[in-house]
């Protein structure tokens, strides 16, 4: 067997082109498109445990918390329909990055980005405004949909507009967006829910700010040049491509972006096309990679760790320390991401941080195992102990935050060939969308049931992962976007579906 996920790209194509100030800004610009999505995740968890708006909103959930002293740890939050209604912002962005793949591919990357902005502010204020329940629903769909145009959009432009040595780098802006967003708004929703009855109102309303920096974003920036090309403005895209690279020469890249283009033509359906046996591997990964992404845990992680933080004894300022923490490393290991995706490449960290995960996700479950045990009756536990916890939950968070997290999004946006970019990629965010839904619907569930069991359930995932990673997935570092097709065509499996004669 010819060895496996060889490193292709050395010896073929190389586009003059620098990091210029202009693409560098640009980047920056529309990476800020992930503090919606980053701002969403930040502030909905802590929203719907805040009692002005439990009240408000949810009546009996709140009686019934209030009521219940449930001595089972493991079963303390099972508010279904609280978790629904967080969680109908994923089915919404679901739909509608359907309906982005075509606005994305027929106006271009900014339109969507620009329509995502709407969306989420619109939703944003609904939701700051709320008086009733259906105010607060639609203004939910409306986030969603939303982050379902930016999820969609942001990915490709980024991939598109990057040179492809620091793509990357720049392709993670995104993430590092979104973990910016996720520590601002667990810090705004600390200080927020002190301020009783309307606080709330704060933390949903203030969703406003990130909608309006993607928004005017999106309405300054230029599009990709590949998009373009797509839609038949040759000459202007040649004039950008000169601006973007910071050289004169760009004709060997406008000339691959071009029969890129050509070949896009020829595609009527770019839906019923990704079903063809040569975009078999790009199918396969634009549905396990976001997938796998989910099966890692991080949300499930996430959401526990204000709990365990409350254990070690801070009480109640548990909640913040632990968005802190957490928060600061998600960030922190975002930028070593940006440092290390061009240069170790994406396989290396892709390696690397499923081991760690696997070893912190055994240590945190042998650590829950043993204070509350089987039955979740809390038990007396060490403060030493609990700091180790904590401490494997920073290294978990670390780990996510180099790996799967930003490359989560970056792989799938710079595999796809152009006559399917578009729709692969919503297929990718759809499959991002549906597993965080269900993770966030079961999680409760599985808790209540599987126990601390459920770390090891996510710890098999990274092993299962971690193999399909090294044997399936091949590196795509340092390789031109319109050039990937390379990286198939040599890899030991996935030539045998992208076979030269064939394509
Ligand atoms: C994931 C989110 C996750 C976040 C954490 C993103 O890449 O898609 O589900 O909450 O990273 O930083």
């Amino acid at each position: 067997m010819p060895s496996v996920g060889i490193v292709v790209g050395d010896g073929k194509k190389e586009y003059p082109g620098k990091l210029t100030l202009y693409v560098t800004v640009t980047c920056i610009v529309a990476a800020m498109g992930g503090l919606i999505f980053g701002y969403d995740i930040g502030i909905s968890g802590g929203v719907t445990t805040m009692d002005s708006f439990q009240q408000k909103f949810f009546p009996s959930v709140y009686e019934k918390q209030k009521k219940d002293h449930v001595s089972n740890q493991y079963c303390r939050f099972d508010s279904v329909s609280l978790t629904l209604f967080t969680s109908s912002l994923y089915l919404a962005a679901l739909c509608s990055s359907i309906v982005a793949s075509y606005v994305t591919r027929k106006f271009g990357r900014k339109i969507s980005m620009l329509l995502g902005g709407v969306l989420f502010c619109a939703g944003a204020l609904l939701n700051g405004f709320a008086t009733a329940i259906w105010m607060l629903i639609v203004g939910r769909l409306l986030l969603g949909f939303g982050i379902g145009f930016t999820n969609q959009s942001v990915p490709l432009y980024l991939s598109e507009m990057a040179p492809y040595k620091f793509r990357g780098a720049l392709n993670i802006g995104f993430q590092l967006s979104i973990t910016i967003g996720i520590l601002i708004a667990n810090v705004l929703n600390f200080f927020f829910s002190k301020i009783s009855g309307w606080g709330w109102r704060l933390s949903l309303g203030g969703a406003v700010v990130p909608a309006l920096i993607i928004t005017v974003g999106s309405l300054i920036l230029p599009d990709t040049p590949n998009s373009m090309i797509e839609r038949g403005q040759f000459k202007l895209a040649e004039t950008k491509l000169r601006k973007i690279r910071g050289v004169d020469d760009v004709d060997d890249e406008i000339n691959d972006l071009i029969a890129a283009s050509e070949a896009s033509k020829l595609v009527e359906h770019p839906w019923r096309n990704l079903l063809q046996r040569k975009y078999r591997p790009h199918l396969t990964m634009a549905i396990l990679i976001p997938a796998f992404q989910q099966l890692t845990g991080i949300n499930v992680i996430m959401f526990y760790a204000p709990v365990l933080f409350q254990t070690i004894g801070f009480g109640s300022d548990a909640a913040l320390i632990s968005a802190v923490v957490t928060g600061l490393v998600n960030v922190g290991a975002t930028v070593v991401s940006i440092y290390g995706v061009d240069k170790w490449g994406r396989r290396f960290l892709f390696l690397e941080g499923g081991f760690q995960m696997l070893i912190s996700q055994v240590a945190v479950a042998a650590a829950i195992g043993a204070k509350f045990g089987v039955d979740g009756n809390p038990g007396v536990l060490p403060k030493w102990y609990a700091i180790v916890v904590v401490l494997f939950i920073c290294i978990y968070v670390a780990a996510f935050a180099w790996s799967w997290g930003p490359l989560g999004w970056l792989v799938p946006s710079e595999i796809f060939p152009l006559e399917i970019r578009s729709a692969a990629q919503s297929i990718t965010v759809s499959m991002n969308m549906i597993f965080t839904f269900l993770i966030a619907q079961v999680f409760l569930m599985m808790l209540c049931h599987l126990k601390f069991g459920l770390f090891i359930f996510f710890a098999f995932f990274m092993v299962v992962m971690s193999i399909f990673v090294y044997f399936f997935l091949p590196e795509t570092r340092g390789v031109p976007i319109e050039e990937m097709k390379q990286v198939w065509r040599s890899h030991w499996y996935w030539s045998k579906f992208v076979d030269a004669r064939r394509t």
